[in-house]
């Protein structure tokens, strides 16, 4: 690929201050190991990913497949962030035993509670396979054919991967499908939870605090893996046994102060970092908003129960922070596109390439590109903001119409004879029964009536009284019989009747629409990889992310959102007391917490000024995804436990400002203060390798 080869020869020569960026592992000899070491490292490249030799990759497991974790002992020991293992927190919560309320802590390894579906992968090596995956593809075909063709070509590299029986793969596609990699995976299903702070630490400042710093959030839990005899990935069973890692992240109890140098190691989502103008200009202005209002009106029903009532707060606490999440994030794009002039600097920038590609005389190749961005994002416009409002309303926010989604699923399924109904049957049991575990209809009866206006007209919330889906023992008795019967069953039940018309429109106009629009989008984006590459070759350009591993780097720094005022990067335990609010559901502060800081009963964890060290911030890129991604300090060592971003700087999906954008991480030293201290489980402390990489 020869932009790649330009690429890699440019930036060889432009090792700068400047960063951002999320660099593939098995790419960083040259520019990113001399940028690194610039900014302090003394990691080389073959420290943090070798094929042969146990590297730093082989401590970060990606954790359910949305948040990362890290090996922090010989014995499997996990790492990661509260709100990632929050779900398995609730699940094991009831209100006698309120894990989430009181936190939770395994004496032994036989109090150690095991999760059914939890998963977390390691990779073992990674492969460019580009040349192999597009051999086939020419000029001469299609969007369609070329992507067909690249389908297939990929599925038989990964069939013919070298691996190990107990090993997977998968091939991704980088730079929008300007190159492609192989990824040869190890994944353990027997995690169990070991360790929790109550949510006044784990989740505090909530809603409140969320994406935003200052922080003092105890944002952590821990997870243990077990393998089977032979250490190798096997499905729960009690005879499994803590996992013996190729690695595990040794703890700096000398902690961090601005300027250090920080990598952050894990698996980033979904990034944006090459949209047209025209793009981000819909998200901000178009999907956004609609999105924005619709989970408002959900959050306002469901914080409104949740403070009335434990079991419903217990029930829905998950859902609810899901919902939130997202929400205020959007909030926090739009406010920064807005502030820092984003669309129209992009606009300047594409004059600019437009100015180049006429003067590099590549015309013929490129010069309609941005036209043609325009005119596709104006056909996508209306589509585009349908389906994602029909994404919220329908899958994300209400239960009820969720629980059809999938029932007109089967439906479909249906039609494919009895086999694939009885399968789809199964799945959608498993479903309902997921959703009816924390189900509380009336709740989501209000939900439906705040949202649905938001998306219809047609509002008929007397379904809930009708329908047998609001109670789980009348929706199994209803899957019961013949195929036949159950589909005509089906179409009797008021909320399917309901509901039926809109997925019908899905299917038959909205989706059709949709996808025919965005693969021609995506096509062009690709080609428009590919030339600003070409055209701009003094540009910095990492791929976006695709939660595939990925390294970033920077530094602890503080930040100057506005005129006169500069946030310090680190917060302290004297933070919280000044936050705490006796009794509120974001800032209750723990007694025994209070106790510790009245104390000032620290021992190993206090920084050298004497006061207990909570948060701080980097300049490390990091997206969703990040979550739980270790920190680590210029000799490899665990200093931090990424879980956010700063409020200015949320928008660094779509335009990463280095002036602004900050991860937000927890420091290890409260992680361990807690752990200790609070929680008196000094037995995982004792299992961890602590050290002091400052101490002459
Ligand atoms: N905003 C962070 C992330 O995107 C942390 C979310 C968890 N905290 C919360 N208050 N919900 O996931
Ligand atoms: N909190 C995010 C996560 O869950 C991280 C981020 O978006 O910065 O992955």
């Amino acid at each position: 690929m020869k932009f790649i080869k330009i690429l890699i020869l440019f930036i060889a020569f432009q090792v700068s201050a400047q960063q951002g960026g999320m660099w593939i592992p098995s790419l960083l000899e040259g520019m990113n190991e001399q940028e690194m070491q610039s900014l302090g490292s003394t990691l080389s490249a073959k420290d943090i990913y070798d094929v042969n030799n146990s590297s730093l990759k082989d401590a970060i497991g990606h954790f359910n497949g949305g948040c990362t974790s890290e090996v922090i002992s010989d014995k499997g020991l996990i790492l990661t962030n509260h709100h990632c293992g929050f779900s398995q927190i609730q699940s094991h919560s009831s209100v006698e035993n309120d894990y989430i309320t009181n936190g939770f802590w395994a004496k032994n390894f036989k109090e150690e509670l095991p999760n059914e579906g939890l998963y977390i992968d390691f990779i073992v090596r990674i492969e460019d396979v580009t040349a192999r995956v597009l051999a086939d593809v020419t000029d001469t075909m299609t969007e369609k054919e070329k992507q067909s063709k690249i389908d297939s070509t990929s599925n038989q590299i990964n069939k013919s991967a070298k691996k190990e029986a107990w090993q997977g793969s998968k091939i991704k596609a980088f730079f929008k499908g300007n190159q492609y990699f192989l990824f040869i995976t190890e994944t353990f299903n027997d995690i169990r939870l070991v360790g929790a702070p109550p949510v006044s630490i784990g989740k505090f400042g909530s809603d409140t605090d969320n994406w935003v710093w200052p922080r003092h959030t105890g944002d952590f839990s821990l997870f243990r893996i077990y393998a089977d005899k032979n250490n190798r990935p096997a499905s729960y069973s009690k005879d499994n046994v803590p996992y013996a890692p190729k690695h595990f992240l040794p703890i700096s109890l000398d902690g961090i102060t601005e300027g250090d140098f920080t990598l952050v190691f894990g698996f980033p989502g979904r990034t944006n970092e090459y949209l047209p103008a025209i793009a981000i200009e819909q998200i901000t202005q178009k999907v956004n908003p609609s999105r924005i209002a619709i989970r408002e009106a959900t959050l306002n029903v469901m914080d409104a129960e949740m403070k009335k009532d434990n079991k419903t707060r217990i029930q829905y606490a998950s859902k609810q922070a899901r919902i939130a999440n997202a929400w205020k994030k959007w909030i926090g794009e739009n406010l920064g596109i807005e502030k820092s002039n984003a669309i129209g600097k992009k606009r300047d920038f594409e004059s600019q390439f437009q100015k180049l590609v006429k003067q590099k005389g590549l015309e013929k190749q490129y010069g309609s590109l941005l036209s043609d961005f325009e005119k596709l994002y104006n056909d996508f416009e209306s589509v585009n903001v349908k389906r994602n409002n029909f994404l919220e309303v329908f899958i994300r926010n209400n239960e009820l119409m969720h629980m059809m989604f999938r029932l007109y699923q089967m439906e479909n399924a249906y039609q494919k004879g009895d086999a694939s109904f009885n399968k789809a049957k199964e799945s959608t049991i498993t479903r309902l029964k997921g959703i009816h575990k924390n189900y509380n209809a009336s709740l989501d009866k209000n939900v439906f009536e705040a949202i649905m206006p938001l998306y219809s007209k047609n509002i008929n919330a007397s379904i809930y009284d009708k329908t047998q889906f609001t109670n789980l023992d009348s929706a199994l008795e209803l899957l019961k019989g013949e195929p036949k019967k159950v589909i005509k069953k089906l179409n009797n039940d008021a909320a399917f009747v309901y509901a039926k018309p809109f997925f019908d429109e899905l299917y038959n106009s909205i989706d059709p629409q949709f996808q025919s629009i965005n693969s021609e989008i995506n096509a062009l984006q690709k080609i428009y990889m590919k030339a600003l590459m070409e055209v701009m070759p003094e540009e910095r350009y990492f791929p976006d992310a695709n939660s595939t591993l990925r390294v970033t780097y920077g530094q602890v720094k503080g930040y100057a959102p506005r005129d006169a005022v500069y946030y310090n990067p680190v917060t302290y335990l004297d933070g919280i007391i000044e936050k705490y609010i006796p009794g509120d559901y974001e800032f209750d502060v723990p007694q025994k917490l209070q106790d510790l800081y009245k104390a000032k009963d620290y021992g190993q964890y206090a920084d050298t000024n004497g006061k207990l060290p909570i948060c701080f911030l980097g300049t490390n890129h990091t997206s969703g995804g990040n979550s739980g991604s270790p920190a680590i300090d210029a000799h490899g060592n665990l200093v931090g436990l990424n879980f956010d971003r700063v409020w200015e700087g949320t928008m660094s999906d779509m335009n990463y400002d280095p002036e602004i954008c900050r991860n937000i991480m927890v420091d290890l030293r409260y992680v361990l203060f807690i752990i200790d201290k609070y929680a008196g489980a000094d037995h995982l402390i004792k299992e961890m390798k602590l050290v002091h990489p400052k101490r002459k």
